[in-house]
């Protein structure tokens, strides 16, 4: 449906800062003319992180003034996908993958560890020092590695446990960033005991249990193995 009428956009103060500007109309340019609102998710999410973590009304409605768009078309957007926020959010933003492979391998046990290890109340909230905050996201693509979450713009960590899920917390706390991936050691989606076909290309079982940074090791050590 064509949207030829709507109220002005209410864009505050806000403005892109000349290096925003820079990329967002090198993210338009990857559209062809006239289709310049396939940029939102982009603009989105650059002007989220230009404005500390999250999205107000204001800023939704700048992306909306830049990309002549209906302003309710913007807002749509922003209430569906759970990578944007429209309030405040801790330093490190922790996803809890419920869905159903993460749900059946333990999901609930791996938010209260992450409830409790943050001191965050619920979930969607955020703790009282401002350093994380704890959400409930649909799944994340890594099933196979269930169950997992997403810290931050992008590092998985799976093969959680109550346990590790608290490790990587704490690590965080310390300013740390623990090593994505398995915190088992597995390699990939390997099966936990081993290989059951290819056995000659990978090792007969991923070894280390103490985290993403064994599952690295090993996932160069197969590298090296395929290529011999
Ligand atoms: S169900 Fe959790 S990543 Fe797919």
């Amino acid at each position: 449906m064509k949207v030829t009428s709507y109220l002005k956009p209410q864009t505050g103060g806000f403005a892109f800062t000349p290096e925003n500007e820079e990329k967002a109309k090198g993210y338009i340019a990857r559209y062809p003319e006239g289709r310049q609102a396939s940029a939102v998710i982009w603009l989105l999410y650059l002007a989220q992180k230009q404005n500390g973590g999250h999205l107000t009304d204001e800023v939704v409605e700048y992306v909306a003034w830049y990309l002549e768009m209906a302003p309710i078309r913007v807002h749509e957007v922003v209430s569906f996908y759970t990578m944007l926020y429209t309030e405040p959010v801790g330093e490190h933003v922790i996803q809890v993958c419920r869905t159903t492979s993460c749900w059946l391998r333990g999901s609930d046990e791996i938010t209260r560890a992450c409830l409790e290890a943050t001191g965050v109340e619920r979930l969607g909230g955020s703790s009282a020092d401002g350093r994380f905050t704890v959400v409930e996201v649909e799944c994340l693509g890594a099933c196979c590695n269930a169950p997992m979450f997403q810290v931050g713009d992008g590092d998985y960590y799976e093969d959680l446990t109550p346990d590790s899920a608290r490790r990587v917390i704490e690590a965080l706390k310390r300013g740390e960033r623990p090593a994505p991936g398995s915190q088992t050691g597995r390699l990939s989606s390997l099966n936990e005991d081993g290989p059951t076909t290819l056995k000659d290309t990978f090792p007969q079982k991923a070894k280390g249990t103490a985290g993403g940074a064994a599952g690295k090791a090993d996932k160069s050590e197969g590298a090296g193995d395929a290529a011999g």
